[in-house]
């Protein structure tokens, strides 16, 4: 607030008490608009995007002026879809959210997040169990990087128990997915796992245990 109103001043008197020129007065809304914009990361593995992200992202384009879904590469977690597939599934699952983008990324959570200039990084908590982790990823983080703050949100309490990895154990069990995950997701799953049995890949196997539980 203080910091709004100094800039009114400022518009006022401009510098020196001198009025400012009317190509100032023409780019001060719009200088005023950029430095007021909050931008939140929600970074994740999202291998599939579920209806608990969808959530959480929903709740967040109410908070920030801008929210980055930010689809991590995570090779270590051999995840079932690759990074551009989860991302497209992200998007069509944000399509019509005006303020929220799909992006992907590698390397350190904390230079992504300085490179969009965003104030806080956003992450689901589920349940006591999930607060470990994250809590140590966020003081790590701070202690990489202290220009922003780490919030976690609680997704609707329908979706506490909800994760990727249970998805796809279910999915690939021939379970009912359709109340977890968007439409789309859940074709994806059908298609991609249906390709796996057809080969009969012995490799799927072996990566669905070294999923990740978010
Ligand atoms: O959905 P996930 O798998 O729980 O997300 C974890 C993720 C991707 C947010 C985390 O592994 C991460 O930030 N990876 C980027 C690499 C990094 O910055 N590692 C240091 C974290 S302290």
């Amino acid at each position: 607030m203080r910091e709004a109103s100094e800039l009114l001043r400022g518009l006022r008197t401009g510098v020196a008490g001198q009025p400012h020129s009317p190509f100032f007065l023409v780019i001060a809304p719009f200088v005023t608009h950029y430095k007021a914009m909050r931008t939140a990361i929600y970074p994740g593995s999202f291998d599939p995007f579920t209806n608990g992200h969808l959530d959480v992202v929903q709740r967040a384009s109410r908070l920030f002026d801008r929210v980055i879904v930010a689809v991590a590469k995570s090779d270590g977690k051999h995840p079932l879809f690759l990074i551009e597939e989860r991302k497209s599934l992200v998007e069509q699952s944000i399509r019509g959210m005006r303020n929220v983008e799909a992006d992907t990324f590698d390397g350190l959570l904390v230079n992504y997040v300085e490179k969009h200039s965003a104030q806080a990084v956003l992450r689901g908590l589920r349940a006591v169990s999930d607060f470990e982790f994250e809590f140590q990823m966020a003081l790590m983080n701070r202690k990489l990087n202290d220009s922003f703050e780490t919030i976690f949100m609680m997704p609707k309490d329908t979706y506490t128990f909800l994760s990727s990895r249970i998805v796809k154990e279910i999915a690939r069990l021939g379970g009912d997915v359709k109340q977890f995950v968007p439409d789309h997701v859940q074709a994806a799953l059908s298609v991609k796992l249906g390709l796996k049995k057809d080969k009969e890949s012995p490799k799927s196997v072996t990566q669905t245990g070294a999923e990740s539980a978010s």
